[in-house]
């Protein structure tokens, strides 16, 4: 492994780049090509925003002959480039389709010119659409419908039993739930994770698709509408106001410290040297620690001294409800497990600087 190189397509981002610092901490010579957006990078990337000794490329990940020449003596991938977030519109799917399908397209496409046989890919609890949920008259396993307008009008927000009506309880999901992709976005990762597959068959590769649930940590991208919900109530919190909390905020999410994903980033970089040829697998990569909206919102205004979030009712459509997971699998197959307690890492949060 030292002095194997590792090339991190969007090393330069919020995830990308701690998946740059964990993998050169780890031993791995590292290759960053990041297209530095205008959109998600205040200025363009230079080599001082990387570790001494990271290469940068700045290009983009859609052209075949940048992928040639970055992934020349390459070892392996981590695929972090991406247009990530609900986006704003319909008008916004082609930027998601051509950004996130046409450039693994093209990406895997390379790989398999360089003969690089080793994937990692930023993959998103979004490909799941709602978690699992029990009925909680008999504790069977429910697929919900999407929720209703009328009744998140109404301040009903579980989603209820298709065939009882009966509101449901929440459970962890496992990778084994059925996939059900509701926004271009999650449509476009699940286009990724299955792009990866078609690639590892055809050509003996292996990937690991990671299921990011909701990552935060220092770096994270600014309120834009793009980000996630943590840098939105960080930014209202520090320009004085109270964090808006959509639903009752009871709606739960697994929140996962970028530390902790980079971690998992690179630990499945090491189980890519020894899967089956031809295998793709998906690992759920969370906390493990179920946290409610409303909490996120507590805890950032009191780390902050803040005013205390308002809970509006008001929803999105489109939102989900709750997803939480079980990250067992990668656990047991990549022997990794989150280390940073939720708690703490959202003191630490609270502070961090953000991205601009
Ligand atoms: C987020 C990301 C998604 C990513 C996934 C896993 C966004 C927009 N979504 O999905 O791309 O793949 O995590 O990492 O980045 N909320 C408020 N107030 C606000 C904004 C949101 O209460 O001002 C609530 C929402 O109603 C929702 C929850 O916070 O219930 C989470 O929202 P958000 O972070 O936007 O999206 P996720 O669905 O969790």
């Amino acid at each position: 492994m030292p002095d194997d190189l590792l090339v991190v397509t969007g090393g330069a981002g919020f995830i990308g780049s701690a998946v740059v610092r964990a993998a050169f901490a780890g031993g791995w010579r590292v290759r960053v090509l990041d297209s530095g957006r205008p959109d998600v990078h205040g200025r363009p990337p230079t080599q001082a925003d990387l570790p001494d000794g990271v290469e940068l490329v700045v290009g983009d990940v859609r052209d075949a002959r940048t992928l040639d020449a970055v992934l020349a003596g390459a070892t392996a991938v981590s695929h972090q480039a991406a247009k990530v977030g609900l986006g704003v519109d319909l008008q916004d799917a082609p930027d998601y389709a051509e950004t996130n399908v046409t450039g693994t397209a093209q990406l895997v496409a390379a790989m398999a010119r360089a003969d690089v046989g080793r994937l990692v890919l930023a993959s998103s609890m979004v490909v799941y659409g709602e978690g699992a949920y029990r009925r909680p008259s008999d504790g069977a396993a429910v697929r919900p419908a999407p929720r209703d307008e009328a009744d998140l009008a109404a301040g009903r927000f579980d989603p209820r039993d298709p065939a009882t009506g009966e509101e449901l309880e929440p459970d962890v999901v496992t990778e084994d739930a059925r996939l059900d992709p509701r926004s271009t976005y999650a449509l476009t990762k699940l286009t990724q994770e299955h792009l990866a597959a078609v690639w590892a068959r055809e050509t003996g590769g292996r990937v690991a698709a990671l299921r990011y649930h909701n990552v935060y940590g220092p770096g994270m991208p600014r309120d834009t509408p793009y980000a996630g919900v943590a840098a939105i109530f960080r930014s209202a919190l520090e320009h004085g106001r109270a964090p808006r909390v959509f639903e009752d905020g009871a709606q739960r999410r697994d929140l996962v410290h970028v530390d902790d994903v980079a971690r998992a980033g690179v630990a499945a970089l090491a189980w890519t040297a020894h899967a089956p040829a031809g295998t793709s697998r998906a690992f759920n990569t969370g906390s493990g620690t179920v946290t409610t909206v409303l909490e996120l919102a507590t805890a950032l205004s009191e780390a902050l001294g803040g005013p205390p979030p308002e809970v509006t009712g008001a929803f999105r459509a489109g939102d989900v409800r709750h997803v939480t997971a079980s990250s067992q699998r990668a656990a047991a197959e990549l022997g990794w497990r989150a280390a940073v307690p939720v708690s703490e890492g959202l003191r630490e949060f609270a502070v961090a600087p953000l991205r601009a």
